[in-house]
């Protein structure tokens, strides 16, 4: 996880264009103008909207959506799937992933470094954990729509997207190193490219 803070909190300011940002923290708003909103995340009390092609929506609790996370350690998603719905395979360089399901059930799974697939059908009250950086995913086995809320020992996770970063980096990974890499012809690679790259 992040560093161990040196101060009870550090509600993050934002950072101006041009300005340096303080490390390994976001520079700190007084201590005198922080209030008890400043501890509140309202946002993931409705779920994002899940008409996607993947069927999923995720709202983000990180220190970017909320300031008061700074220097904490933490941070929260909440991850809503329609049936038959998928939280595309990532992994989150920085963090571990807790998933508490509160909603319906998914299939929650990672592989690990050594090609081991773990997975489980998670429900309702029931959580699973993602060690740091393996590629996981959720997907909606279930009839109706699922929610989770997933936690982090992180206040900045990141997240990499294992198709966006492979086939809609800018500028583009060239085809015959795609096409090598996974051992198949340059059309598969124009084809994913044209699924995933988008202007
Ligand atoms: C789920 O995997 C999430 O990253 O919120
Ligand atoms: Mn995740």
């Amino acid at each position: 996880g992040d560093p161990d803070p040196v101060q009870d909190f550090c509600v993050a300011t934002k950072v101006g264009d041009g300005e340096a940002a303080a490390f390994p923290y976001l520079p700190c708003k007084p201590s005198s103008s922080v209030i008890s909103d400043d501890f509140f995340f309202g946002a993931q009390a409705h779920g994002a909207s899940t008409d996607n092609a993947m069927g999923a929506g995720v709202t983000p609790g990180n220190v970017d959506a909320f300031p008061g996370l700074n220097t904490l350690g933490l941070s929260i998603n909440r991850v809503d799937l329609a049936p038959g719905g998928v939280n595309p395979l990532h992994t989150h360089p920085r963090s571990a992933e807790l998933v508490h399901v509160e909603a319906g059930e998914m299939l929650v799974g990672f592989v690990s470094t050594d090609g081991t697939f773990y997975s489980k059908v998670v429900k309702a009250g029931e959580s699973f954990v993602i060690p740091r950086g393996m590629m996981h995913f959720q997907y909606n086995v279930g009839k109706s729509a699922a929610r989770a809320m997933t936690v982090f020992n992180s206040q900045l996770p990141g997240v990499v997207f294992a198709a966006q970063s492979l086939f809609a980096a800018k500028p583009e990974i060239p085809d015959a190193v795609l096409a090598k890499s996974f051992m198949v012809d340059v059309e598969i690679v124009k084809l994913l490219k044209s699924k995933f790259r988008q202007g």
